[in-house]
C-alpha cells in the first residue's frame, strides 16, 4: 500500500540532510519484494555478508544507492516521489 516506498523516501531525504554520501543497507537474499523496492530506487547489490541473519544463517545482501547528490539519481528520486504522491495522497498528508 505504498508505506514501504514512502518510509525509503524519508530515510532517503534524512541521509541527504545529515550530508549523508549514500544509503546503505543489508537484506536477506531470500527477500524478493524488499530488493524490487530497493531495485525501483537504483540500489546497487555492492557485497554480501555470510550467514548474517542468526535465525537461519541466511546471507544478506548489501545494497547501497549511486552518490545522493548525482543528477541523476536525484531526478529519479523526484520523478519517483512525484508518482508516489500522485498514486498515495494520504500518506503524503
Ligand atoms: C518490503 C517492504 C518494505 C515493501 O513495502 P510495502 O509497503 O509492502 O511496498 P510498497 O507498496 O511501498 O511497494 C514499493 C515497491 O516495492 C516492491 N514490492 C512491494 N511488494 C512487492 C511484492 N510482493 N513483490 C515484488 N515487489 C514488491 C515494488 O517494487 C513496489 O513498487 P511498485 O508498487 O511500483 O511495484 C514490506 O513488504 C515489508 O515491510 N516487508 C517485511 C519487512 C522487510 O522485508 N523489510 C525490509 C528489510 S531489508
Amino acid at each position: 500500500m505504498g508505506i514501504g516506498e514512502r518510509l525509503l523516501l524519508s530515510a532517503i531525504d534524512v541521509a541527504k540532510e545529515y550530508g549523508q554520501e549514500v544509503v546503505t543497507l543489508e537484506v536477506r537474499k531470500s527477500n524478493e519484494s524488499a530488493q524490487s523496492l530497493y531495485d525501483k530506487y537504483a540500489f546497487q547489490r555492492v557485497g554480501l555478508r555470510r550467514n548474517y541473519y542468526t535465525d537461519n544463517n541466511e546471507d544478506a545482501v548489501i545494497m547501497t544507492t549511486p552518490a545522493l547528490s548525482l543528477p541523476m539519481f536525484r531526478e529519479m528520486v523526484a520523478e519517483r516521489r512525484a508518482r508516489h504522491r500522485q498514486r498515495y495522497p494520504d500518506l503524503w498528508a
